[in-house]
């Protein structure tokens, strides 16, 4: 039986989910509430993990372990990186780094983790049919002047507000959105060999003012960002 686990960070990007669930059973374990149910006519268990890598990861290795999750989907917001995106604009992860793993004081390429090629950066792929789903699914629901398009997550503890860290981050990962969890859930997937799709919305230009955005866009975003995910599962 197929069973979704579903994170974002935060209030506004769950709340919206677990408010059109069905047959809601809510675990609370290491401070998270596990709301397990039914949503579109999947089995799904859905969590708010806190904000940051670390906080992400702890949740999807419980997702993994004490709920049986066979799949993980990371929806929410982030910072747009890549010249095409506007905000209420989507990404869809083709894969996801994290751009503040740094071992370059051993010569390895910044994101560079592990495998055999430290020239760059570990990408965690994300899985194809779920990406795919998560396009046609952005089609029916994003409202017109709003676009989708695919690219890499670059994962981080920080909340980007400053050009130069922006051109950094592009620079070096050839990144389309920057956001605080994703390569974290990614990375957890990959290890547990379960599937895994992230998908956001764009808040904020990851520059000046973007916490202003992000302020401004929170409700609007954390909802398009659950429709979304709705009109996946649906499919
Ligand atoms: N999530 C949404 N916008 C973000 C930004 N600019 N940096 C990090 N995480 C984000």
């Amino acid at each position: 039986m197929a069973i979704y686990g579903i994170i974002g960070a935060m209030d506004s990007e769950v709340q919206n989910l677990i408010a059109r669930m069905t047959d809601t059973r809510p675990v609370e374990v290491a401070g998270r509430l596990f709301t397990q149910g039914k949503l579109a006519g999947q089995h799904v268990v859905v969590v708010k993990s806190g904000i940051g890598k670390v906080a992400a990861a702890i949740t999807a290795q419980m997702l993994v372990d004490r709920f049986g999750v066979t799949a993980l989907i990371n929806t929410g917001m982030a910072g747009g990186l890549d010249t095409r995106l506007a905000v209420k604009d989507l990404v869809v992860a083709t894969g996801a780094v994290q751009h503040d793993f740094d071992l370059t004081a051993f010569g390895h390429a910044p994101g560079y983790m592990h495998g055999e090629d430290d020239s760059r950066p570990t990408v965690f792929e994300a899985d194809k049919a779920l990406c795919h789903l998560a396009l046609a699914a952005a089609e029916q629901v994003l409202p017109a002047g709003s676009k989708a398009i695919t690219g890499t997550i670059a994962s981080g503890d920080i909340f980007v507000d400053d050009s130069d860290l922006k051109a950094h981050i592009i620079r070096q990962f050839d990144a389309a959105a920057t956001e605080m969890e994703g390569a974290a859930i990614a990375q957890t997937a990959c290890a547990n060999g379960v599937p895994f799709a992230i998908l956001r919305v764009i808040s904020d230009l990851a520059e000046h003012q973007a916490n202003v955005s992000f302020d401004e866009l929170e409700v609007y975003a954390g909802q398009l960002a659950g429709d979304i995910t709705v009109a996946m599962l649906k499919a």
